[in-house]
């Protein structure tokens, strides 16, 4: 997407052709830092603080983190301790196991002097597909903008609510949830997103109002608990939000408080999207109940960070000295609150059979005797 006028990816090789260059997503909104990853504990370092986050960016930064160790140690104990350290980074992203997983066939198909160019290749392949993944969400997802702005009679503009940040920053470019939204803002569609704030990181308020700001979205930012109210108010066309794992059966694990959201637009029939690229599912569980729930610094929940007018980034305490707190980092929304799910191939039902229709290559066979 455009920053500024010019054309940006949240990852990409750094010139050198050896080292990896970000956007550092913990310095955003008051400043735009691109930080060079040069080694694996760079990497390492760079998803498990959040400087890149947002699962589809949290496994191409775990592919580029893979090729920064092949150069340092190409061998197979190597590669297979890198991928221990980056696969504990963060849990609940299965697009980090994906991508690992992908990175470790593309490397144990060469000999050790060819691996760091491989690795290379691979990393930069994972995130060229995220691109053209996401774009297509967004052709499919803005196809339903576009009918709920027909259902107003093309009067006023369509009102999308999100949560976290689920645009190009939580991936290599475009977004999934903010890919239909641009794509029908680009297509002159009236729009306006309520942002969630998204505490304790404040995803929605620092980075999704960041970057809807910059590409013109008209958008407004929003106390976490307001979005029921306004659903009541019926100032809530639809909503669409992201996904950290999607079990084969389509249960949605996503940033902490999704499911109150979904809760709320079930309960005043709004619809209630997820869009997510196909190395979100998690074919292998069925269950939501396997999903493992990140529990982060209850640091996040007692403090809080901000810059001041003069440019001075600040952390404040919110919370009693003594008081003990506790960080969530997602929620599972069950699939019977998910009105569709948008993936790269279409739209389906949030259920098993849905899924299997569009990736039919994933029907198990049964073998008889
Ligand atoms: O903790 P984060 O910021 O990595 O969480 C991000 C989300 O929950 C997103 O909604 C999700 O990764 C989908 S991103 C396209």
């Amino acid at each position: 997407m455009n920053v500024r006028g010019r054309a940006m990816r949240t990852i990409w090789p750094a010139a050198d052709g050896r080292t990896v260059e970000i956007i550092d997503q913990t310095r955003l909104p008051h400043e735009l830092a691109i930080v060079e990853l040069e080694t694996l504990d760079d990497a390492a370092r760079a998803i498990a603080t959040m400087q890149v986050r947002g699962a589809p960016l949290i496994g191409a930064a775990a592919a580029y983190g893979m090729a920064l160790a092949a150069a340092e140690d190409p061998s197979d104990n190597a590669i297979e301790t890198a991928m221990s350290k980056l696969a504990a980074t963060r849990p609940t992203a299965v697009n980090l196991r994906w991508a690992l997983t992908e990175m470790r066939r593309a490397l144990s198909e060469v000999p050790e002097s060819r691996r760091f160019a491989a690795a290379t290749v691979r990393a930069g392949e994972i995130a060229d597909a995220d691109v053209a993944i996401n774009h297509a969400i967004g052709e499919h997802g803005a196809g339903l903008i576009i009918e709920a702005w027909r259902c107003k009679g093309r009067a006023g503009r369509v009102e999308v609510l999100t949560h976290c940040n689920a645009g190009w920053l939580a991936t290599v470019d475009w977004g999934t949830a903010l890919a239909p939204v641009y794509r029908a803002h680009n297509e002159g569609i009236p729009i306006h997103v309520w942002v969630d704030e998204t505490r304790p990181r404040n995803q929605g308020a620092s980075l999704t109002a960041w970057e809807l700001g910059e590409h013109g979205v008209p958008h407004t930012v929003i106390v976490d608990n307001a979005g029921g109210h306004l659903m009541r108010e019926g100032l809530v066309d639809l909503c669409i939000v992201g996904t950290d794992r999607t079990t084969a059966g389509g249960d949605v694990a996503n940033k902490i408080g999704t499911y109150l959201k979904a809760l709320a637009a079930r309960d005043n029939d709004i619809p209630f999207y997820v869009a997510l690229p196909s190395p979100t599912i998690d074919w292998e569980i069925e269950s939501s109940a396997a999903i493992p729930i990140e529990r982060r610094d209850a640091g996040e929940v007692t403090h809080i960070e901000g810059w001041t007018e003069e440019g001075r980034r600040v952390t404040v305490r919110l919370t009693p000295a003594h008081s003990p707190a506790a960080n969530y980092a997602f929620d599972v929304t069950p699939a019977r609150l998910v009105s569709a799910l948008i993936t790269e191939r279409g739209i389906c039902p949030a259920s098993s059979e849905g899924l299997l229709e569009l990736f039919p290559e994933r029907r198990r066979r049964v073998v008889r005797e």
